[in-house]
This record gives structure tokens, sequence and C-alpha cells, in this order.
């Protein structure tokens, strides 16, 4: 692991790390899950954290063995209305939504000098940041329609470390998933992990929940 005087930047994902967004993606999804016929079940929903959207509506496919009942189209249909759904969901988020501890974390960054990006797998991530009002603390979003693989691909983080200008070394992401601390991990990258420490095993640094994300805490856990 890196040592805490290499940092220089942050890479953060959005849904689960930085709003409180995951939960109607599992709900939206889980709407899905329930017109095609597949269990929705706790494994299958943590799995899919983290996942772009074509990648999850496939494993819910897959989970239920309905993989060859869609043709292309009626995929794109259901992923589409998922879509649909989840921005009714969101279609009320305000600075409020922004999850526990991490408005004051994001503030303390730019004080002391850091720069920052956003390594989200969602097409929706712009307009959210805009709803939580955080946007210009960002020096750049990844957009994911450019990506080649999804995470766990180390694609986007270190796409969101050259966003930052930095070499990976020097930078911590921010994940509530295990396919993106995968993808932290790959990146080169410090990986930080919010969640459930037994799920995100492979993380440099666990905390359970983002209240207790600060530079000094993380400080103290680096060395
Ligand atoms: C990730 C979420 O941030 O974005 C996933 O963790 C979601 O649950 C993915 O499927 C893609 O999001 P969107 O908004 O482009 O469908
Ligand atoms: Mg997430």
């Amino acid at each position: 692991m890196a040592k805490f005087s290499d940092i220089k930047g942050f890479a953060f994902d959005l849904d689960g790390v930085i709003a409180d967004t995951a939960r109607f993606h599992g709900e939206a999804w889980r709407q899905t899950a329930d017109e095609v016929g597949t269990t929705w079940t706790p494994e299958l929903a943590e799995g899919l954290k983290g996942i772009s959207r074509m990648a999850s509506l496939q494993m819910i496919l897959d989970a239920g063995g309905h993989a060859e009942d869609f043709s292309q189209a009626a995929k794109e249909a259901l992923a589409e209305k998922k879509n649909h759904n989840y921005q009714q969901l969101i279609s009320t988020l305000t600075e409020a939504d922004i999850l526990p501890g991490m408005k004051a974390f994001i503030e303390s960054i730019k004080a002391v000098g850091y720069t920052m990006s956003v390594a989200s797998a969602s097409k929706n991530a712009p307009m959210i940041l805009d709803h939580l009002g955080l946007t210009n603390y960002f020096v750049g979003i990844v957009d994911p329609a450019t990506l080649k693989h999804g995470k766990p691909n180390p694609e986007i983080f270190v796409r969101a470390a050259d966003l930052l200008n930095l070499n990976p070394a020097h930078v911590i992401g921010l994940e509530d998933s295990a396919a993106g601390i995968t993808s932290i991990n790959g990146a080169g990258e410090t990986s930080l992990a919010i969640g459930q420490a037994d799920v995100l095993s492979d993380a440099d640094l666990n905390f359970a929940s983002t209240a207790e994300i600060t530079l000094v805490n993380i400080e103290a856990k680096m060395t």
C-alpha cells in the first residue's frame, strides 16, 4: 500500500459512495428481476453493484436461466425501462441525499489542495452530481460510454487518474462494490472500501460507513 504522504488525489465512485442511490438501483433492478422471472437474492443485489446497465441486466437474466429468452431488442427495452424507473426514483434527489460525512470529506480534500475525479459506471452520474450541488468539486467525470470494459476491469480507475493528471500510485479510489475494488486494485491505486469488510476484503482500507471517512482516519489506517 502507498504511504499517506504519497497521496495527491482521490477517484470517487458515486452510487453508494457519495450519493445514497445504490438502493434505488437495487429497487429498480428488483422490478426487472420480477418481470423476467429471476428470484431476487441479497447475493444478486450485492453482485450488481458497480456493474454497467447492460451487464447488470445480463447478470439478472443469467441468474434466472433466462439468457436465451430475450432478443437484443427486448434486452434494450428492459434496460430502458429500468433506467426510466430508476430516474423516477431519483427525480427528487437533493443535497440531503449526500451520504453522511461525504460533503465535509470532499470539502476537506479541496481545502488541503488534493484533486478529485469521478469513476462511476453510471450514465446518470453528471445529472446526479448536479442535483447534489457537487459538480464543481471535481476536475472531471469519466464518461462510461467511452470505456471498452466496465468494472471490475481497471480501465475506469486508470482513466480517473488520467483526469487527475496523476500516476495511480498517488491516488486513493473509493468504492462500495467488490467489482470496483478489483478495478481500483488493478489500476494500481490504493483502494478504500465502504461497506461490509467481509464482502470487500480485497480493499487496502475498509470503512463500515461513509460517516467514518475523514483524512485523519485514512492517514491512521495507512500508517
Ligand atoms: C453503478 C451502479 O454506479 O452504475 C450500478 O453501482 C449501475 O448499480 C451502474 O447499474 C450503471 O448505472 P446507469 O445509471 O448508467 O444505469
Ligand atoms: Mg457504487
